[in-house]
């Protein structure tokens, strides 16, 4: 099979762990377990049997999962390793060669490779800078055919921040329900928006409705490695048919975890901590962008742990992370991940000191280059 080079996930890999300023994540500072769970959670961490648990999740946890949905039950629900592995399994479990996907892009593009990958026909639809990063409607209105099996939507939006307003997401699904097409969207950044409206899911929106989220970006637990898909039956029920050939399980560990945090007031919790983060470091980011503006220009993100930050200088946007790192230590995500040259993406969910830090390299950086 061939299927392009993940370059979102193989840089960061390659050179996250390598700089003193990490600027390249996308989700909130993670917490430890110590600071996650009580004491007494933590005594019954240790008597969790490291066992197999069900290849869809376990019922309990399930169920939680779906009361974060209106009418879902633990049956509309699947369990996986990060939300990655639900986007995988999504892919794999509904759709075939000749199928056409329209996906709304700047984008986490991974639903995007793999379905390139399985021959499926991917029709992109962008998001307009000039509309506040949003869709123009009548494009992806333009891009469906008679063939197309399922619009993919990311929001909150990897890499812009942007949130797709309700208005615009019913018309989506007036859209696809006037063709009887499936809408995915991958909603890992829900909760995290800077003014606390958590927005609405298309699994409530819409009965083709399919939601990926988990632990990983507004809830900062990303080594739980706990994500899930919640939708109708019968898409969940061919997700998990793929399921039982990857990793069989998530981790009793995980799941033991996982429990606790999705429970209404712990969630609320987590999600209070993230959105302090976030407003405190876009704040900084603000303030930055003002006094870089003659390099720098930005819509600022209204969810979600990263900005989309445009630069007026004449460079590469992959040359220029790579100088950034080489000859500052920050490591920030280039635009060419995305196909968008002339932009990077920098983490707002680090510690506000290590954004400070970063941002003042990153100034004296724009300032060396400049001269
Ligand atoms: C939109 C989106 N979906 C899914 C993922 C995968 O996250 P995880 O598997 O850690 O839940 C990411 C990671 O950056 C992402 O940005």
């Amino acid at each position: 099979m061939d299927i392009v080079e993940f370059s979102i996930e193989r840089i960061q890999s390659l050179y996250e762990n390598t700089v003193d300023y990490n600027l390249s994540d996308s989700g909130v500072h993670p917490y430890t377990l110590r600071e996650l769970l009580d004491a007494e959670q933590i005594n019954q961490l240790l008597d969790v049997e490291l066992g197999y648990g069900w290849t869809n999740g376990g019922v309990e946890l399930r169920q939680s999962i779906s009361k974060l949905y209106k009418d879902k039950n633990a049956d509309n629900v699947i369990v996986t390793n990060g939300s990655a592995e639900a986007n995988f399994v999504l892919v794999m479990g509904m759709l075939n060669p000749g199928d056409e996907l329209v996906v709304i892009v700047p984008n986490y593009l991974q639903i995007w490779g793999w379905a390139k990958a399985l021959n499926v026909k991917v029709v992109e639809v962008p998001l307009r800078e000039e509309l506040g990063w949003l869709p123009d409607m009548d494009e992806l209105k333009d891009a469906i055919t008679p063939n197309t099996k399922m619009i993919s939507y990311c929001s909150p939006n990897n890499p812009t921040g942007s949130v797709l307003p309700q208005e615009t997401l019913e018309q989506i699904v007036d859209l696809a329900r006037a063709q009887g097409i499936y809408v995915h969207a991958d909603e890992v950044y829900k909760g995290s928006e800077l003014d606390g409206n958590e927005g609405p899911s298309i699994a409530d929106l819409y009965e083709k409705g399919i939601a990926t989220n988990g632990l990983s970006k507004a809830m900062a637990l990303p080594g739980l490695r706990v994500g899930w898909l919640a939708g109708p039956k019968d898409v969940i029920d061919r997700a998990w048919h793929c399921k039982d050939y990857t990793s069989i399980t998530t981790s009793s560990v995980s799941e033991f975890a996982a429990n606790i945090v999705v429970q209404p007031q712990k969630r609320s919790e987590i999600l209070e901590r993230s959105r302090t983060i976030l407003n405190q470091n876009v704040a900084t980011l603000d303030e930055w962008i003002k006094q870089n503006s003659e390099n720098y220009s930005c819509q600022l993100p209204q969810a979600g742990g990263m900005a989309f930050v445009r630069y007026s200088m004449n460079i590469n946007s992959t040359d220029l992370v790579h100088r950034m790192r080489t000859e500052r230590s920050i490591m920030l995500l280039p635009g060419d991940c995305y196909g968008m040259d002339g932009y990077i993406r920098i983490g707002v969910g680090a510690p506000s000191d290590h954004l400070k830090a970063g941002l003042a390299q990153l100034h004296e950086f724009t300032r060396g280059l400049n001269d």
